[in-house]
């Protein structure tokens, strides 16, 4: 099956709008003391000089965040952290390169035979997906083999992970058993948390009248004695209003961990970075590296596994949000975690495999052979 994601000229809108507008999506705090309340404009990085604005990088892992000084208050006094919107602006002419289904999107019929036989024993595997063949330019890499395929609906890694089959609550409960399961990203591992507390009855989610998107949340199985949290990533993180003191980074977190083989630790950052250079993609995620390998340095046993990006359903609003955008990034998240005992979960390849449509949030079959894929590397036996 092949789709046209973007043509070549979209490509390059989409490169200019990365380069020229990295503050196309602004985000946005309210500063309050007493009666007074002001809200100003927040970014990674804001066009102004140093006295017009509040430096509220992070000192302990270096991220970079701004806001604009408000006129009355001062810097102490940010209450929030939100999304504010979107400032991407393409000309009429850039729009018509955006069509969903027109040219965006679009699936490439055969001229000619539209089925392939495939042999018992193939000579050399030539087998190409979206991701092998863009991350890699030579004859030798589009022989690369894919990370999986379904069979039944049931995922098959080709890299050497026997994934096992939890049909039931029973089976992930006991998978879980005694174990602390820590979810820290965006809403695609947000997805992951709900789909725990849904689907396992004993598991109960704490009301801790955090905000719907953002959390932190919590969930105990008392008579199993598993706990499972989740906390979204820190800035540019584009959810809802939330207190600016939850706005936290993954690598501050994961140095609180006390980690363990009872402890599995599961991070997934990449849709909230497309709109922004590449570099402060890179610098995060360098900072979660050093937290992951400061952490099993310090607990050996625990175990790390890293949820890649997945391609989405793409209308004119992912100008902000392309596949194209989340290629690049995935490609950078691979080599960055190359060498460091972490398992991967290959959304990508998982959701691109499946013939359900692709999606920023993949559909319940998709979900539930990700968590086989790391319950299987929880539980192996
Ligand atoms: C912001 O603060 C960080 C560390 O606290 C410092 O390294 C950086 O130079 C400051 N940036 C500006 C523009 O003030
Ligand atoms: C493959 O497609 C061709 C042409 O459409 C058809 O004649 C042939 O029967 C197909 N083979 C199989 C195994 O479906
Ligand atoms: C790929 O293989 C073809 C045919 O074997 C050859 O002509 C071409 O130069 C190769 N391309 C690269 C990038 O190696
Ligand atoms: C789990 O469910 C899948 C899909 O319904 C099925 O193919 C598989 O055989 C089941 N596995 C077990 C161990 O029950």
């Amino acid at each position: 099956k092949v789709t046209l994601v973007h043509p070549s000229e979209e490509v390059t809108v989409l490169r200019k709008l990365n380069l020229e507008q990295p503050d196309g999506i602004y985000f946005q705090s309210i500063f309050r003391s007493g009666r007074v309340s002001e809200t100003t404009t927040c970014n990674v990085c804001l066009k102004a000089p140093k006295e017009k604005l509040c430096n509220f990088t992070d000192r302990y892992t270096g991220e970079p965040w701004f806001c604009y000084k408000p006129k009355k208050l001062n810097c102490d006094s940010r209450l929030t952290h939100a999304k504010g919107g979107f400032n991407k602006k393409l000309t009429r002419m850039e729009e018509k390169l955006f069509q969903s289904g027109v040219n965006m999107k679009v699936s490439i019929p055969a001229s000619g035979l539209s089925n392939i036989t495939i042999s018992p024993k193939p000579q050399g595997l030539f087998l190409c997906n979206l991701h092998s063949c863009l991350t890699e330019e030579t004859n030798q890499s589009i022989k690369t083999k894919p990370a999986g395929y379904y069979y039944q609906g049931v995922w098959r890694a080709l890299d050497g992970t026997r994934v096992l089959q939890f049909n039931t609550s029973t089976a992930v409960s006991q998978c879980l058993k005694g174990k602390v399961l820590h979810l820290y990203g965006d809403s695609t591992i947000r997805q992951w948390f709900e789909y725990l507390t849904e689907s396992l009855p004993g598991l109960k989610k704490f009301d801790l009248k955090t905000p719907k998107q953002n959390g932190p949340f919590l969930a105990l199985d008392p008579e199993n004695n598993i706990l499972v949290t989740f906390r979204c990533h820190g800035p540019p993180i584009r959810f809802g209003t939330m207190p600016a003191n939850q706005a936290r980074y993954i690598a501050s977190e994961l140095d609180s961990v006390i980690g363990g083989k009872d402890t599995v630790v599961v991070i997934g950052v990449w849709s909230h970075f497309s709109t922004f250079p590449i570099e402060v993609y890179i610098q995060r995620l360098l900072s979660i590296r050093r937290a992951v390998v400061r952490l099993l340095t310090k607990a050996p046993g625990t175990v790390v596994i890293i949820r890649t990006a997945n391609p989405k359903a793409l209308t004119v609003y992912e100008t902000t949000n392309s596949d194209w955008y989340s290629l690049q990034r995935d490609k950078v998240l691979r080599e960055i975690f190359k060498g460091v005992n972490v398992q991967l979960v290959d959304a990508w390849e998982m959701t691109i495999a499946h013939h359900l449509p692709h999606s920023l949030h993949p559909q319940l079959p998709i979900i539930k052979n990700m968590i086989d894929v790391i319950l299987s590397h929880r539980c192996p036996a």
